[in-house]
C-alpha cells in the first residue's frame, strides 16, 4: 500500500528516490523519474504497470554521466571543477517520437547556492538508459530555476521561473525538444510563482503553481487558459494554505482522472525524508474559471493506491 507522507518502497524494498519529478508514459509502462540526491546520483528512474508496485531501473544522471556537445554552446560537466557536486533539481523527461529520444530537462545549480539559476539538457535513446549530458544554460539569457515541460500534440514547452523567480517563463522548443526556440509567454509578473506543473483537461490548459518559501510549503494557485500562447487567467487558490503540506511536482492524467503529485519536503537537512503527496483533483466549471468564477476543488482525503 502507499499511502501519502509515508515512505514509498520499490519492489526491492528500498525508498523511492524520485522527487521534484514526472512519470511518463511510454508503451506499457510508466516510468517516474526525479531527483536522487544520494552518493554521486541526480536523476533516477523507476517503472510500474499499476502505478502502485515500482521497480528502480536506474541511474539516468549521475555525476559521471557522458557529455555530448548540440549545436547549441552550452556549459557541461555535473561536477564542479573541485569535484562537489551540482545541484539537479525537478528533473522531467518527455518522449520526442520524430527523433525517438527521450529528452530530460532540469533545473541546474552548483550545489552551493542558487546563483547558476539554469536549465540543463540530456537526452537517451531508452527510457531508463543512461542519458548523456547537453549541458546548463540560461535560455536567451534568463534565469531559469523550477521548471517542468509540456507536450501539446508534439509541440513541446519548457516552462521555468525567471528573473529571480518573479516571473514565469513559456519557451517554446525546437523539434527535437532540445533547445529552447522562442519564449512565447510571460506570467504572473512580480507574483513569484516556483514549482509549475501543466496538464490539458477537456480542452483547456492548467498551470499549478506554489509560492516561493523553500522547502516550507504554502498556499497553492492555479490558472487556465484556451491557449498556452494566449491568455492566462489571474491565480486562484487551490488546496489549503499549505496545499495538504506539499508543493507541486507534476499532474497525471490517468484515464479520467487528474492526480497531483507534490512533494511533501524534508528540510535541507532532513532532505531525505521528504516524501510523496497523490491526489485527485476534481474539476468543475472549466470555461468559467477564464472569468475566475468556478471553484476547483483539491479532495482533502488521502489518496491511496491499494492492493
Ligand atoms: C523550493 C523549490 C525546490 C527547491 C527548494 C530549495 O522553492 O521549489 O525545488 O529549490 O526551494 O529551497
Amino acid at each position: 500500500m502507499m499511502q501519502n507522507g509515508q515512505p514509498w518502497l520499490d519492489t526491492t524494498g528500498q525508498p523511492i528516490h524520485a522527487h521534484g519529478g514526472c512519470i511518463l508514459k511510454y508503451q506499457d509502462w510508466y516510468y517516474w523519474y526525479g531527483e536522487d540526491r544520494r552518493a554521486n546520483y541526480y536523476v533516477s528512474c523507476y517503472r510500474s504497470q499499476d502505478l502502485m508496485h515500482w521497480e528502480f531501473r536506474n541511474h539516468i544522471l549521475t555525476t559521471t554521466s557522458p557529455f555530448q556537445a548540440q549545436r547549441f554552446k552550452a556549459e557541461g560537466g555535473l561536477v564542479n571543477a573541485d569535484g562537489t557536486k551540482v545541484n539537479i533539481e525537478r528533473p522531467k523527461v518527455v518522449y520526442n517520437p520524430k527523433t525517438q529520444q527521450f529528452v530530460l530537462w532540469a533545473h541546474y545549480e552548483n550545489g552551493q547556492d542558487y546563483t547558476a539559476a539554469a536549465a540543463i539538457v540530456a537526452s537517451a535513446t531508452t527510457p531508463d538508459g543512461d542519458f548523456t549530458e547537453h549541458g546548463h544554460f540560461r535560455p536567451f539569457g534568463f534565469m531559469s530555476r523550477d521548471c517542468t515541460v509540456f507536450v501539446d500534440a508534439e509541440q513541446a514547452y519548457f516552462i521555468s521561473a525567471a528573473r529571480d523567480n518573479a516571473d514565469i517563463h513559456i519557451y517554446q522548443l525546437s523539434g527535437d525538444y532540445l533547445n529552447v526556440t522562442r519564449l512565447v509567454n510571460r506570467l504572473w509578473s512580480n507574483e513569484f510563482r516556483e514549482a509549475p506543473a501543466l496538464f490539458k483537461h477537456k480542452g483547456l490548459y492548467y498551470m499549478l503553481t506554489s509560492g516561493t518559501s523553500g522547502w516550507r510549503p504554502n498556499q497553492g494557485k492555479y490558472a487556465v487558459a484556451s491557449a498556452i500562447e494566449g491568455n492566462w487567467s489571474d491565480l486562484q487558490d487551490f488546496g489549503d494554505a499549505t496545499t495538504f503540506a506539499s508543493q507541486p511536482a507534476f499532474v497525471l492524467k490517468n484515464g479520467n482522472q487528474v492526480i497531483y503529485v507534490g512533494d511533501r519536503w524534508g528540510s535541507a537537512e532532513h532532505y531525505q525524508d521528504s516524501s510523496y503527496v497523490f491526489l485527485p483533483l476534481e474539476i468543475t466549471s472549466q470555461r468559467a474559471l477564464l472569468k475566475n468564477k468556478a471553484r476547483w476543488f483539491m479532495a482533502k482525503q488521502q489518496f491511496v493506491f491499494k492492493d
